[in-house]
């Protein structure tokens, strides 16, 4: 766990540097495989506290988010998915997120902007709050071509890992209880969510319309450090 911590804080700090440019090119860095290789071998147990299932997974109350660090380019954190809980699909603006199965089954369809800078212009328009501004509200009802890059099914013990520019927009889905764990760089600070349209030219694409409202999950966020001494 130190070695995880230790590789996540010096590719954080290379990001505070380098910015965005960093992470698109995250995977030829001589740091990641490394980074890899501690996310492969990180256990539940690595983590050194109670797994207390009927708490962590109560279906009648909202997702439990464990945060273990929470920077502003470094966060990581578990969410407890009960059964067939989940995200629906959403993009993850300038960021790498890596992602290991602690406990459980999920199953993540991802897709890949065709255009960036697109994607990055309809970003824009929310941010700067022009979405009422005729040539804008164009831009957003005709949304985002996307490459749908299919679903995948991660078990217990697999990881998966998205960067600015590959895999950027997902959703995911829990079969059975699953605890996932989330690497971000830099943390999250905002994402937007989509409605997921057919394209009608491509069978291999589809387009994604931005939801200007509802874009927050509804979660109960635990800090590392009470719930392990809980
Ligand atoms: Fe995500």
């Amino acid at each position: 766990m130190n070695n995880l911590l230790q590789l996540m804080r010096n590719m954080a700090s290379i990001y505070a540097k380098k910015g965005v440019p960093y992470l698109e090119n995250i995977e030829s860095c001589s740091n990641f495989p490394k980074f890899k290789e501690a996310l492969d071998n990180l256990k539940l147990s690595d983590l050194d506290m109670p797994y207390d299932k009927k708490y962590l997974y109560n279906p009648d109350e909202p997702l439990k988010y464990l945060k273990i660090i929470d920077e502003e380019n470094l966060g990581m954190g578990i969410f407890f998915f009960p059964d067939g809980k989940g995200f629906h699909t959403h993009d993850h603006p300038g960021m790498m997120v890596a992602t290991k199965i602690l406990d459980g089954t999920l199953l993540s369809r991802s897709f890949e902007p065709l255009d960036v800078e697109r994607q990055k212009h309809l970003h824009k328009i929310i941010a700067e709050s022009r979405e009422n501004e005729p040539g804008c509200a164009k831009d957003l009802e005709a949304g985002l071509i996307v490459k749908d890059l299919g679903t995948k099914e991660l078990k217990t013990g697999q990881a998966a890992y998205l960067t600015p520019l590959h895999r950027n927009v997902h959703n995911v889905k829990a079969v059975g209880e699953t605890a996932m764990l989330d690497v971000f760089i830099p943390n999250y600070s905002h994402r937007h969510f989509y409605t997921l349209v057919k394209d009608q030219e491509n069978k291999d694409h589809r387009r994604l319309i931005m939801k200007l409202k509802g874009t927050t999950f509804n979660s109960i966020q635990l800090k590392y450090e009470d719930y392990k001494n809980k």
